[in-house]
């Protein structure tokens, strides 16, 4: 059988790791990932993939094969602070993801798969048009409906909600919710929650998360795979499932909600979610009892 060539970009990072550990399984699959290390992190590297460092916007000298598939996770990828960052943003997520999509048109990729943002779907403050962040992912969106409508680019576009899990980054400017909470509560500081509280979220299980981008790449065609939990839950409430004290503090609390989840993946792909957060805080508060 043939070897697949896989290219997953951002493969060092939260989401993109896990991408790497599902499909190195695979013996028939030989994965490189491609990243930046903006974000990404080396101590999450795994056996098997082949790590090269790098923009997106080189990929035409860092990348000489034609992949079989590209999983496109390399972007910036946090809401509050691309205020500060609005050239990095353009930089990493427009500059970036044109050269991916150049590259996809001029080799004739078979494939581009794209971690979209469900922020694209929300209404009000905290929409698409109310951050640098969600804008560009937006616009993305756009682009890659384009470039399949203009040059017939073979695409699925995947939506994630609120990643938690493993290898996720609770330290630093561009920590996340779960594992930033998570470190407060090991310090024995109390959770900090921005105002008002809440704002509600679809925190989805990262392992779900890259199952479902890979069952979008064997099987999913075209726009709008929602990979997201039905269950939504407050940051407030995220933050009292730790069982200490919760301190609410001024800051940008983004979309209000997370929009609904369209069925479009559980009802072509089969994908379902099989972790509740409140049930994995409450497996870590187990596991670090406070004495
Ligand atoms: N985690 C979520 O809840 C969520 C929600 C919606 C969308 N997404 C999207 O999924 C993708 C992965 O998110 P994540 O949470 O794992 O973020 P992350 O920051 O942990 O991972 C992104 C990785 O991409 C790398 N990167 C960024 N720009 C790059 C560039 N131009 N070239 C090469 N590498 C680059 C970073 O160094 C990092 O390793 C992102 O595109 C993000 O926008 C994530």
């Amino acid at each position: 059988m043939k070897k697949k060539t896989i290219l997953v970009t951002g493969g060092a990072g939260h989401v993109g790791s896990h991408v790497i550990e599902a499909l190195v399984t695979n013996r028939n699959n030989n994965v490189i990932s491609l990243d930046n290390y903006f974000n990404g992190r080396e101590e999450n590297h795994l056996p098997g993939a082949d790590y090269r460092k790098g923009d997106t916007k080189d990929i035409d000298s860092l990348i000489t094969e034609t992949p079989d598939i590209i999983y496109h996770l390399g972007e910036y990828a946090r809401i509050a602070p691309s205020f500060d960052d609005v050239e990095k943003v353009f930089d990493m997520n427009a500059v970036g993801t044109f050269a991916v999509l150049e590259f996809c048109r001029k080799h004739n990729v078979p494939k581009l798969v794209y971690s979209a943002s469900s922020t694209k779907f929300t209404t009000g403050e905290g929409s698409k048009d109310k951050n640098p962040y969600s804008f560009f992912k937006s616009n993305n969106v756009d682009l890659i409906n384009n470039y399949g409508n203009w040059y017939g680019l073979p695409y699925a576009i995947c939506y994630f909600y609120n990643g938690f899990g493993p290898r996720e980054n609770g330290n630093g400017k561009y920590a996340t919710l779960i594992a930033k909470f998570e470190q407060a509560y090991l310090r024995g500081d109390p959770l900090t929650v921005v105002k008002p509280g809440t704002q509600k979220r679809a925190f989805t299980y990262v392992k779900d998360l890259a199952r479902g981008i890979i069952l979008a790449g064997e099987n999913g065609w075209g726009d709008g795979y929602a990979f997201g939990v039905s269950e939504t839950y407050s940051v407030y409430e995220i933050a009292k499932a730790f069982g200490g004290q919760v301190e609410l503090i001024d800051g940008y609390p983004g979309r209000l909600n997370s929009p609904g989840v369209s069925p479009k993946a559980r009802d072509e792909l089969g994908w379902h979610p099989t972790v509740d957060v409140i049930d994995y805080i409450q497996k870590f508060v187990e596991n670090h009892p406070r004495t």
